[in-house]
């Protein structure tokens, strides 16, 4: 068994690099349910009429928000992906719902979910179609946010398809001086550095100044490989792009997937707890009127609810990596730390860990108080660093521990 590589250093204590886009939202990393990973394009409304993108199915979600908990969890947006609009402009050059799948058009269904004290979020692009091929941005910046601010529209999801990748910086920074310029406080989620990677190093700091949050990576799919694949681009490159995440501004991992058919339960965990490590917006993409019990209580669960809205709003890193297991911590207020561990061997039963190793554990000198959060809710009591606790962890699975300094003097 070899040694645990920790990279940490001056990163865990550094505060964001750069200003945030400041426009008062997104103190903490955003909550709500957004349509694309679990319904996709499905534009069928007439065989489908309970999955097509239409008003209906965000009416729904909200109601269900509204009356089984989400809520008052935390998630507040519902968010419309791609494939909502009309594949025409209308004759002043403005987008448009789909007249046929959207009859009450998107104005009337943001006063809906408003009135249930929730926000609604839209998508458009950067360039000149998007992803699905209905219309894009490009050329129509100022229309387009003007539009979406008369809607009372709450957030706009800002997908980068269809576009010139050396103008991306120039397209989303003119859209979000478009939002600005309405003086509607729009909450603007970008897929900006995701397209720039293959052609340059996004310039992070430029990003933060921008969005309020940004997809780095590619999209997720409902499969343990997907959200492995997203947690090791995201430990690969934590040096990067950790340091500008804060209050204001976030990294996106991409929607949680829990709830649906891919994961098995403790992946379930997994993406949760780590989610909640990497500061990681909270969107959901699952059906909320059809959920097993078990996937609502994790996503409900309070403890990994306030890891991820902790108001230190620092991203975590993965700290180390060793003997198959991963560790991820997170710095939180009042010096308190969350923990993760992750069994990454998807072979044999469940393994022990020794929480000693991981390097959160110094704040336990002299003393600290440890809770356990997943895969159950355990209060381990009073440690020191020389205690020799050991968590098991299920194969792809995560314990999830919160770790609160308790001082000589106290
Ligand atoms: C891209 C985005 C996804 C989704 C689709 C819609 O792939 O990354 O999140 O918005 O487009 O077409």
């Amino acid at each position: 068994m070899c040694c645990l590589l920790f990279v940490l250093g001056l990163v865990l204590s550094a505060a964001p690099a750069s200003e945030a886009l400041d426009n008062g939202l997104a103190l903490k990393p955003t909550m709500g349910w957004l349509h694309w990973e679990r319904f996709m394009c499905n534009i069928d409304c007439d065989k489908d009429p309970d999955n097509c993108i239409s008003e209906r199915l965000y009416m729904q979600m909200a109601d269900v928000m509204v009356k089984e908990g989400w809520k008052e969890a935390g998630y507040e947006y519902v968010c419309i992906d791609d494939c909502w609009p009309s594949h025409q402009r209308d004759a002043q050059g403005r987008l448009l719902a789909d007249p046929k799948r959207f009859p009450g058009g998107i104005k009337k269904l943001a006063d809906y979910v408003h009135s249930m004290g929730l926000k609604l979020g839209i998508y458009a692009d950067v360039g000149k179609n998007t992803c699905a091929g209905y219309p894009g941005s490009l050329g129509y910046y100022e229309t387009d946010a003007q539009t979406f601010a008369d809607w009372n529209v709450d957030l706009l999801k800002f997908d980068g398809c269809y576009m010139d990748q050396t103008r991306l910086g120039e397209g989303y920074s003119n859209m979000a001086k478009a939002l600005n310029k309405t003086g509607r406080p729009i909450l603007y989620s970008c897929e900006w550095p995701l397209y720039e990677w293959p052609v340059r190093k996004p310039n992070y700091t430029a990003i933060r100044e921008t969005c309020n949050h940004w997809r780095n990576f590619n999209d997720v799919y409902d499969s343990w490989s997907s959200v492995k694949s997203i947690l090791e681009w995201t430990a690969d490159h934590q040096d990067i792009i950790i340091p500008s995440a804060g209050p204001g501004g976030w990294n996106d991992p991409d929607m949680l997937v829990i709830g649906n058919f891919g994961l098995s339960h403790d992946q379930q965990e997994s993406q949760m707890a780590l989610w909640a490590i990497m500061a990681a917006p909270l969107l959901m993409s699952n059906d909320l009127r059809n959920i097993c019990p078990r996937s609502k209580k994790l996503l409900q669960n309070k403890r990994i609810i306030d890891i991820s809205q902790d108001p230190l709003g620092r991203q975590g890193y993965r700290t180390g990596k060793v003997d198959n297991f991963e560790v991820w911590e997170r710095p939180l207020s009042k010096n308190r730390r969350a923990i993760a561990i992750l069994n990454v061997q998807e072979i044999g039963g469940p393994r022990g860990f020794v929480i000693r190793a991981a390097t959160g554990w110094n704040i336990c000198n002299p003393q600290c108080n440890v809770t356990q959060i997943l895969p159950q809710y355990r209060e381990m009591g009073v440690q020191t660093a020389h205690s020799k606790m050991v968590v098991s962890v299920n194969p792809s699975g995560t314990a999830l521990l919160t770790v609160t300094p308790i001082s000589s003097n106290s």
